[in-house]
């Protein structure tokens, strides 16, 4: 029997990481089975107890688990334990690890597949939820000019910018706050473009050449990339590669081999197979 992995999620109908892994195992020579599964919003510990019992050797967790996850799992990575907040579990015969690969992911995209650099950048990270924490400290450690984390909750944007304060320069603010501000890097991390919403942002946030990130992605285009789009944002870029390199990276912790992600990249925006937001 092969291998069994399973991403995590509610909702998960529409994650391609599925697709993901099925290329990677391909490509990589590695027979394993990998499937999405829905656990309830009051029910993820017992789906992964479930999994676990079944025999299941590692899983990624995606939107709304990560911080469960987090709090769920006594063996962290650094990466994990900084975040505050865990998208990959290994499954051994001591209990479970947990990591972050998210900070990892969107770093590559950016720096490797879009070849944008991040010092002396100002940037603007939109969220203050798990997938907003998964990323903050490297995004820290590339020496941007100023972080900003903007929230509808904004406590918990002041919380999150305490917690990393030692990171690098950053702070936190309510949407409102940004007006006459502008920033270089703008990262949409909230789960708005999943119900089609889009973070009460001011006009002017984008400067001149600017690159806007949703890290959702989808065939339609984001509320966030549309708005981006239309105010003055030079670029513009769903997570499309951020979940395949999350994902490559999760792989290489479970299989110990790296695959070429480009490749899955471009067949995943060829196939055209899923038409609405998504995440993980
Ligand atoms: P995740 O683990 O993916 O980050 P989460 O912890 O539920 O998911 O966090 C979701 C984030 O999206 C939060 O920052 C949330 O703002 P609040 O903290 O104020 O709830 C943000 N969010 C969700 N819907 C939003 C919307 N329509 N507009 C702005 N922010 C939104």
């Amino acid at each position: 029997m092969s291998d069994h992995y399973a991403v995590f999620g509610n909702p998960i109908a529409h994650s391609k990481s599925p697709q993901i892994h099925a290329a990677f195992a391909a490509q990589c020579a590695q027979g394993l089975r990998y499937d999405a599964i829905l656990a309830p919003h009051d029910g993820f510990a017992q789906a992964i107890t479930d999994f676990v019992a079944a025999g299941g050797r590692g899983a990624n967790v995606t939107l709304p688990f990560k911080e469960e996850a987090f709090r769920l799992t006594k063996r962290l990575t650094d990466r994990a334990r900084i975040a505050g907040a865990v998208n990959t579990l290994t499954f051994d015969d001591n209990g479970m690890i947990g990591d972050n690969t998210d900070g990892e992911g969107l770093l590559r995209d950016l720096t490797t597949n879009l070849l944008y650099s991040l010092a002396g950048r100002r940037i603007l990270l939109l969220g203050a939820g798990g997938a907003a924490r998964g990323v903050l400290a490297p995004l820290l450690a590339s020496s941007p000019a100023v972080l900003t984390i903007a929230n509808r909750t904004p406590a918990k944007a002041l919380q999150l910018a305490k917690r990393f304060a030692a990171c690098g320069p950053v702070h936190g603010v309510a949407y409102h706050e940004l007006a006459g501000q502008s920033f270089d890097l703008l990262i949409n991390a909230t789960a708005a473009s999943l119900s089609g919403e889009l973070p009460p942002l001011p006009a002017g946030v984008f400067a001149p050449g600017s690159l806007a990130y949703d890290m959702m992605y989808g065939e339609t285009e984001t509320p966030f990339l549309t708005f981006a789009r239309q105010n003055g944002a030079a670029r513009g870029h769903d997570g499309l590669g951020m979940l395949v390199e999350q994902a490559a990276e999760s792989f290489q912790i479970w299989r110990g081999v790296r695959p070429h992600t480009l490749p899955v990249i471009a067949m995943l925006r060829t196939a055209g197979a899923n038409r609405s937001i998504t995440a993980g």
